[in-house]
């Protein structure tokens, strides 16, 4: 598996990430199974977030970490916070609980990285400021970052926050594009024009933030997984072709296509198949030239200009 830098931390993860949303129902064998096959894929970054599964994906997860205490050290493990029921809450007292109910649930004494999960109306960065300030200096929380945030957003916040931010994570893959859209129809009047998140890809370049695509395969907000849909058959004909010509899976074309773009995005996936997380690792032995790469965006139903 490639490794890329961590935003500015000086540390290296794994390119991809392994997203654990959806293994709540996983029973205890089926947790080992999947961890497995991702540490021997190279896949040793871990997403969480408190609220995933209502806390019972970390739950399992912990439980895993419990059987096999020795495999934390070959472990990054993140999570979220700051989504609760009807509500958003970056509060320094929220953030501070919550962080100490997932290193409880997720049986680890350290998160690798903490991201505030989604903007809060009623943020205040001095408490985060303070939250972040206390899990650093106590070693809870080793780095920070945020998830769906604008890059006004994250000027309010870094203007306060002594952390550095090292990560963002935002919904994007090839059936979700608005950042890359945007991007190429500057100064046009149609739909793909209009930026949708104050232009968060060149600055989370030129800052060096790592944007960690999350729900790679999915189109429209949570609408579904694009791969193999008859709602997106121009985008499966190229990704197949793309698929067999390179002798790997589908998937691996998709996580192929996010990891040519020179951002250094680090997708975070959420299979829960240990047999589809392998295939898509496939995508480490391909390079998409940039034909191939555009070619996957315009079958999305993207134009140029
Ligand atoms: N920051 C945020 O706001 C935010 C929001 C949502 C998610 N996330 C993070 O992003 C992660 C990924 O989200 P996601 O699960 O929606 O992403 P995804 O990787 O786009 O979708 C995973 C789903 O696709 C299915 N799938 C079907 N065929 C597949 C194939 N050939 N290869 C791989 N998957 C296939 C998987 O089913 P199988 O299990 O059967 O493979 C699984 O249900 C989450 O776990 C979470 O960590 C973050």
């Amino acid at each position: 598996m490639k490794r890329i830098p961590f935003g500015t931390s000086g540390q290296e993860v794994s390119a991809v990430a392994l997203g654990c949303m959806r293994i709540a129902a996983l029973a205890p064998a089926q947790v080992d199974v999947l961890v497995d096959a991702a540490l021997e894929e190279g896949v040793d970054f871990f997403d969480h977030a408190d609220i995933y599964g209502g806390g019972r994906c970390e739950e399992v997860f912990g439980d895993a970490l419990a059987r096999r205490p020795s495999l934390r050290g070959r472990m990054w493990i993140q999570s979220k916070v700051g989504i609760r029921k009807d509500y958003f809450d970056f509060s320094k007292e929220y953030i501070l609980e919550a962080v100490d109910s997932s290193l409880k649930r997720l049986r680890t004494d350290r998160l690798d990285s903490l991201l505030l999960h989604r903007p809060d109306a009623l943020v205040e960065p001095e408490e985060v400021a303070e939250a972040f300030t206390t899990l650093e200096k106590s070693g809870k929380v080793r780095f920070f970052g945020i998830s769906n945030q604008n890059p006004a957003q994250i000027e309010l916040l870094a203007k306060t926050v002594p952390q550095r931010l090292h990560a963002n994570q935002l919904q994007l893959g090839p059936a979700y594009s608005p950042m890359i859209d945007a991007g190429l129809h500057v100064n046009m009047v149609d739909a793909a024009s209009v930026v949708h998140d104050g232009g968060i890809l060149d600055y989370c370049r030129l800052k060096e933030i790592t944007i960690q695509p999350w729900s790679p395969f999915q189109y429209g907000f949570f609408k579904g997984v694009f791969l193999g849909s008859p709602e997106y058959p121009e985008l499966n004909r190229e990704i197949d072709a793309l698929a067999k010509s390179r002798r790997v899976a589908p998937s691996a074309i998709v996580v192929a296509w996010l990891l040519r773009h020179p951002a250094r995005f680090q997708p975070v996936v959420g299979t829960a198949d240990p047999s589809h997380l392998r295939e898509l690792c496939g995508a480490t032995s391909v390079e998409l030239s940039r034909p191939e790469w555009y070619a996957v965006w315009r079958a999305a139903g993207n134009t140029l200009p």
